[in-house]
């Protein structure tokens, strides 16, 4: 097949460089998008008389055609085509002749290309978001079932104070509506239009960017052409964006994983979201936690390829920057193929609340309120530590919980010890008296879960 730039050459391409050149098995999913840019940039050729309007309503409705010819079938996209660039233009130009060949006056593949990738990313990004509030809607239901249901906070993997399971959803909750933000803000950088770059340094045609752009919806053009054709930044931020939602999930994916060991019992998750084992009968296995642990590495794996192509890189395109799309299409497949089933398997689960509330029981998780009984009865926050640290001593040394010393016990260690110290020790108490702003208690999670309700309904 001749090559669109096949002038300059005197002999055929190789068949091996033709297939090492080639991109478009990665890159044809990105025919809705090559076919919009190239409308608008045709709609804008047509408007400003760079070529005749009749042309470019011809080359407008054939390329509608195309899409929808790609769409249902009828057309088969070439894979043994360079890209899908030039796949879109032969196409063009195989109807329209030398009409479709107009189409690429004042352009060049460098700027197509970077708009291709932006407009496929303004997609996707709408694509994750949507799939991220179905997860918050998750979390607050959960959290809304759940603002009384006890269970041992943890530092250090160590018990250490009492929350409820509606807490711990609403830091999760936390941690993904800052990934929604992450992802606005990306698209204020995605949206900057690289169309009439052309190769690099603009064009002596009259063209109107601002048009272009506006019609695509972008903010605006790319204030500099070199760096319109050259900047891959947008890529790089959407997968650090979703390497840190990948970041959330294989925390959450560790918690569930530990939650629904023997160990812990917290959860149980349900039989069509687990699987079983080849050989041991009794297994319950929580493979699909685990695959999305397994699979945060793979996108770091992504950004870290990203920013590996592009650091080194002159200006301005580099056929290295054909490599991009390989890898920031895989982050966006695995956090889109990651967000749903995870979801879908946190919804299912069954919340053990007993299992909760008797770890809570153990681990002393009472010890900080015990000492805050005493810094209410004037004793300095230091020594009231001190005071409950020895009273926690004894109670291992007993084999009892601190609800189980005597009232003697607390006396022998301080005088200002009464009995309404196992009313501020008790669970419930220590829980709902945490209604500092963000914190565990159920008047401040509720606050939580309004705020997190308000944020779904803005971004939804
Ligand atoms: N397939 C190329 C890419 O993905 C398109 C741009 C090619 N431009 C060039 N001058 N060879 O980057």
């Amino acid at each position: 097949m001749d090559k669109m730039w096949a002038g300059r050459f005197l002999k055929e391409l190789s068949s091996d460089t033709n297939d090492f050149n080639s991109s478009i098995a990665v890159d044809s999913r990105m025919y809705a998008e090559d076919i919009r840019g190239s409308i608008a940039h045709a709609l804008m050729l047509g408007a400003k008389g760079i070529i005749p309007e009749k042309d470019s309503l011809a080359i407008i409705r054939t390329l509608k055609e195309i899409e929808e010819g790609i769409e249902n079938g009828t057309v088969k996209i070439d894979a043994a085509a360079e890209d899908i660039h030039m796949f879109v233009e032969a196409e063009l130009t195989k109807r329209l002749g030398d009409v479709g060949k107009r189409l690429h006056t004042a352009r060049s593949r460098n700027d197509q290309v970077a708009l291709d990738t932006r407009l496929y990313c303004v997609k996707e990004i709408k694509n994750i978001k949507a799939a991220l509030i179905g997860l918050l809607k998750c979390l607050v239901s959960l959290a809304e079932k759940n603002v009384s249901t006890i269970m041992p906070g943890y530092t250090h993997l160590q018990r250490a104070q009492p929350v409820s399971f509606a807490h711990y959803m609403t830091a999760y909750a936390s941690m993904f509506a800052r990934d929604c933000d992450r992802l606005d803000d990306c698209l204020k950088r995605v949206t900057i239009s690289p169309l009439g770059s052309c190769a690099l340094a603009g064009t002596t045609y009259d063209i109107d960017r601002f048009q272009t752009a506006e019609s695509l919806g972008f903010a605006a053009p790319s204030v500099n052409s070199m760096d319109g054709v050259s900047d891959r930044d947008f890529a790089i931020e959407l997968t650090a964006a979703i390497s840190l939602i990948m970041t959330h999930l294989s925390r959450f994916c560790e918690e569930i994983i530990m939650w629904c060991s023997w160990e812990f019992r917290f959860i149980e998750l349900d039989d069509a979201y687990s699987t079983g084992s080849s050989i041991m009968p009794q297994k319950k296995n929580p493979d699909i936690a685990e695959l999305v642990r397994g699979k945060t590495g793979r996108v770091y794996g992504d950004l870290m390829a990203l920013l590996t192509v592009m650091k080194g890189l002159p200006l301005a395109y580099n056929k290295d920057m054909q490599e991009d799309k390989e890898s920031l299409f895989d982050a966006i497949d695995t956090v889109k193929l990651c967000l749903p089933i995870f979801t879908k398997m946190l919804d299912t689960c069954t919340i053990n609340k007993d299992n909760m509330l008797k770890a809570a029981g153990k681990g002393f998780i009472n010890a900080t309120d015990c000492a805050d009984y005493l810094v209410k009865k004037g004793k300095p926050f230091r020594d009231a530590y001190k005071i409950t640290g020895e009273l926690v001593a004894k109670a291992i040394s007993l084999d009892k919980t601190l609800s189980e010393l005597g009232i003697e016990d607390y006396k022998e260690k301080c005088d200002l010890f009464d009995k309404d110290v196992y009313d501020a020790i008790e669970l419930k108490n220590c829980l709902n008296k945490r209604n500092s702003y963000g914190g565990a208690g159920e008047k401040a999670v509720a606050e939580q879960i309004k705020y997190f309700k308000e944020f779904i309904e803005k971004n939804a």
